[in-house]
């Protein structure tokens, strides 16, 4: 059957709240590829976890390795909240080896450049893979229909004072994608901290097909873990907003500024400064959340 469905292609650490990012996507867009980047865990594990999660979901999309580490600085990554593996919490089988894959600047080259329409981007990682494609093939930007980003913080950080992980862990990227003049939505913490998923929806996980759903039931039981607030308000699940905000921007309210990203150390390190010249962002700064928590069960519900 023909369908139009939007083409996508999705970069990611996955982490819990990536993996959730793929799952919706893959029922509702066209996921052309995946591409790992280095960030929560490091580049084998963040790209064996997309191939996990495919695994679970029985999707053969390509999964392609990138960057290893941020453009300039040793890699930061978030052990502490998603575990050793990048996906602690569920037994995953053992995969067979992925075989010869090229580099994913290689491999997006090919796919931007010969896809016969634009394709919009969705990153849910440090933007290492996103900037080093744009330096190496700018002339393959008007292929980039838009990009959606998890990332940044106009209010409170979530690893310094001010700064967001994604952001923080490859500032020099992240600034140089917010100039590129991509169409972008920034979805941050000013949102993904308002959509926080309940303890007690952790049981609708296990009304999907198994292994998928005790997977999901034991990841984020696992995920939960280390937030003080779990038991009452709740755990953010950081990365499904972007991919809500590429289908669905009537769930969010968006404020467009330029977005400077603090190259320094410390507390400027990685903060997403809004700036009144530049090339404007749409930032998500409001979110309608229980419009959204329906959407995010009604995608899951294809896994019945
Ligand atoms: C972001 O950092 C990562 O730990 C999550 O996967 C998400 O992309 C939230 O700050
Ligand atoms: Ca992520």
């Amino acid at each position: 059957m023909w369908t139009s469905l939007l083409d996508v292609l999705l970069d990611m650490d996955p982490g819990h709240d990536d993996a959730l990012a793929l799952l919706t996507a893959l029922p509702l867009m066209r996921v052309l590829a995946v591409t790992a980047v280095a960030g929560n865990q490091t580049l084998d594990k963040t790209w064996l976890n997309a191939r996990r999660i495919l695994w679970a979901a029985g999707s053969h999309i390509p999964v392609i390795p990138g960057h290893a580490k941020p453009l300039l600085r040793d890699l930061v990554t978030a052990a502490y909240v998603h575990g050793e593996s990048g996906l602690d919490g569920y037994a995953f089988p053992t995969l067979p080896p992925p075989g010869e894959t090229p580099h994913a600047t290689e491999y997006l080259a090919r796919v931007f450049a010969e896809w016969p329409r634009p394709i919009a981007w969705v990153a849910t990682g440090p933007l290492t893979n996103v900037a080093a494609f744009l330096m190496d093939h700018p002339h393959l930007a008007h292929q980039i229909a838009s990009l959606t980003l998890m990332g940044g913080s106009l209010s409170a950080g979530n690893i310094t004072a001010q700064a967001e992980f994604n952001i923080f862990v490859d500032p020099e990227a992240a600034d140089y994608v917010m100039s590129s003049g991509l169409p972008i939505r920034m979805v941050g913490l000013d949102v993904t901290h308002k959509a926080l998923l309940r303890r007690d929806d952790l049981d609708r996980f296990l009304t999907l097909r198994r292994p998928l759903g005790e997977m999901l039931f034991r990841l984020f039981s696992f995920y939960g873990r280390h937030e003080p607030d779990a038991g009452e308000k709740g755990i953010p699940i950081h990365d499904v907003l972007a991919v809500a905000a590429l289908l669905h921007p009537e769930l969010f309210t968006w404020k467009t500024t330029a977005i400077r990203v603090g190259r320094g150390e410390d507390r400027d390190r990685g903060q997403t400064i809004p700036v009144m010249e530049g090339h404007p962002v749409d930032v998500a700064v409001d979110i309608k959340v229980s419009a959204f928590f329906d959407w995010m069960w009604n995608a899951l519900g294809a896994y019945r």
